[in-house]
């Protein structure tokens, strides 16, 4: 039997893998929006579960899990035995028996790790404190059908030094991009995550100079699921670090701003951002579908 493939981050898989993923989610999504049927999954059933909150991600899976032929099952740890303290690893052993493909989203990333080691059936990353590989393959597809290869390109994260930004790091690794991390000290990526990548990533400091002749501009929220306590001091700490109109006025004529949302305006990105000709977010949101469509072919084939 051929070992099973997980997607747990970015780095799982290839260059030439994810190339050709995002490939073929922009060949779904032509499918898709031809109503031409592609049930190529079906009698295939994906369990998710969720213990953070989501709209995206659950969406995105359920509708395209159903648009292949197969079904989703949506998980809750508060009508699963996983909420009264049943283990992981028993939890996963049980559900790869039922299930064709697990996706989790949690709060560590070693509870992940630990559930896909005692899976038979491959898991995929719906979210952990430390990544957020599933959006990257969005926003790779997103612009790519914008502005071609991001090879060479430049791309600026603005804000927390969190689940997103690691993903960027892994992402300018897998697809040959730079990245400049413009955060407020005490908010820097994972030490070790950003030296894997080498001098492909660097600390920016101040967002005005991190910003110049980007290619992408892409910022989060500054209080992820999680850190709600944090909330107050967390604004404190960012302010200056939100991507406003001048800050988008310092990259490339032809750059594109994306946000994985939600998104807080007023806080991290100035209100109408999201909503300015250079904004590509709402078709990033709609990417999502079509990229974990072809990760879930691509995992179950
Ligand atoms: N971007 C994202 O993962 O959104 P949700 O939290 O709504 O799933
Ligand atoms: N950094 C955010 C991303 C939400 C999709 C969080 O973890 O809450």
């Amino acid at each position: 039997m051929a070992s099973i493939r997980h997607f747990l981050t970015l780095l799982d898989l290839s260059s030439d893998e994810l190339n050709a993923i995002i490939d073929r989610a922009s060949e779904l999504k032509r499918l898709q929006h031809a109503h031409k049927p592609h049930a190529t999954l079906s009698g295939r059933v994906l369990g998710m579960v969720f213990e953070k909150s989501s709209t995206r991600t659950r969406v995105s899976f359920e509708a395209g899990m159903a648009q292949l032929g197969g079904a989703a099952l949506f998980l809750s740890p508060r009508d699963t035995q996983l909420g009264r303290g049943e283990p992981i690893e028993d939890t996963a052993r049980v559900l790869s028996r039922m299930l064709d493909c697990v996706m989790i989203r949690t709060f560590e990333h070693e509870k992940l790790e630990r559930f896909a080691e005692y899976s038979q059936v491959p898991v995929i990353n719906g979210l952990t404190d430390l990544v957020h590989p599933c959006q990257l393959l969005a926003d790779m597809q997103t612009y790519r059908e914008h502005r071609g290869d991001i090879a060479g390109r430049t791309v600026t994260w603005v804000g927390d030094g969190n689940n997103m930004c690691h993903s960027y790091i892994n992402a300018a690794r897998r697809f040959g991009f730079s990245l400049r991390i413009a955060c407020p000290e005490g908010f820097d990526p994972d030490g070790e995550i950003l030296a894997a990548a080498g001098d492909r990533c660097e600390i920016v400091r101040d967002p005005m100079s991190a910003v110049e002749k980007a290619d992408l501009v892409v910022t989060d929220t500054w209080v992820s699921m999680g850190q709600e306590e944090e909330k107050k001091q967390r604004e404190t700490s960012f302010a200056g670090f939100r991507v406003t109109h001048s800050m988008m006025e310092q990259a490339s004529p032809d750059a594109l701003f994306m946000h994985c949302l939600p998104a807080y305006r007023g806080l991290e990105v100035d209100a109408d951002i999201l909503d300015a000709p250079d904004s590509v977010v709402w078709e990033e949101a709609e990417n999502r579908l079509h990229a974990q469509k072809a990760l879930l072919e691509f995992l179950l084939a």
